[in-house]
């Protein structure tokens, strides 16, 4: 069985329209490069929500999985490896078997073999069982991924799907790479993110698509500070309306 141990954290700036939330899921949906990671942790700070980046539980079972050889093309030999990994989410680091592999986790290899984790329907149903875990104890939460407000959390009471065009995505990708010292073109860059959307937007389960109720947020012309506020306002307008 997959565990979490999830530790509670919070932030002081919980804004006043929102302080008196008792349950809340906020999830927050898109294609890589849209966004999603940066907006969600700075709205779970301003609304002082925990923060679930799904992602990093995906990388972290790739992660384990090629540090110990297993056959990554073999779904029940890696659903079974899956299922005995230990994975804890503390703040924005992330630690498997109390091994921490916050940065580990970032590299091309594992976003290269991810598909192979992300296909498996059994470690697709483990993974999201951790995530309402993380939810129930948690309470009030921003969680981000591909499928969170479809799959996951389908009663979500705020749901956004975060886009952005296909270049500026991608451009975003190239500014992040050069900060690492790592040279692409933007040509590069635009057929690895159609490789990896195809495959996003195609899986049988946990596929990347946009819940009916969700609000589409297109990021092209906007602020991060702007995306921001707009998810802020949301959640307090939802939280007015359903209280
Ligand atoms: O968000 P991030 O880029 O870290 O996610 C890595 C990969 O994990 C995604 O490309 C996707 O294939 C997979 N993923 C998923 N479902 C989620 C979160 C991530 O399939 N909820």
């Amino acid at each position: 069985m997959c565990q979490a141990d999830i530790r509670v954290f919070g932030f002081p700036e919980i804004i006043s329209q929102v302080k008196l939330a008792r349950h809340m899921i906020v999830a927050i949906d898109g294609p890589a490069g849209a966004g999603k990671s940066t907006v969600a942790r700075m709205v779970a700070q301003e609304l002082g929500f925990r923060f679930l980046d799904t992602g990093a539980m995906y990388r972290a079972i790739v992660y384990a999985a090629l540090c110990q050889n297993i056959p990554l093309e073999a779904p029940e030999t890696l659903s079974d490896f899956a299922l005995r990994q230990k994975i804890r989410l503390d703040n924005d680091r992330v630690f498997l078997n109390d091994e921490e592999v916050t940065n580990s986790i970032r590299t091309p290899e594992i976003a290269n073999a991810i598909h192979y984790v992300a296909d498996n329907v059994q470690v697709r149903t483990c993974l999201s069982e951790l995530q309402r875990q993380f939810a129930r104890t948690a309470r009030n939460v921003v969680t981000e991924g591909r499928d969170q407000g479809t799959e996951v959390f389908p009663d979500a009471e705020c749901k956004v799907f975060l886009t952005a065009s296909a270049t500026e995505r991608a451009r975003r990708r190239q500014e992040e790479l050069a900060a690492r010292g790592e040279k692409l073109t933007l040509d590069e860059i635009l057929e690895q993110q159609n490789r990896r959307d195809e495959r996003d937007r195609n899986r049988p389960v946990g596929r990347l698509r946009k819940a009916e109720d969700a609000v589409e947020i297109c990021t092209d012309r906007l602020s991060t500070i702007e995306v921001v506020r707009q998810i802020v306002d949301l959640v307090a307008e939802r939280r007015t309306t359903s209280s």
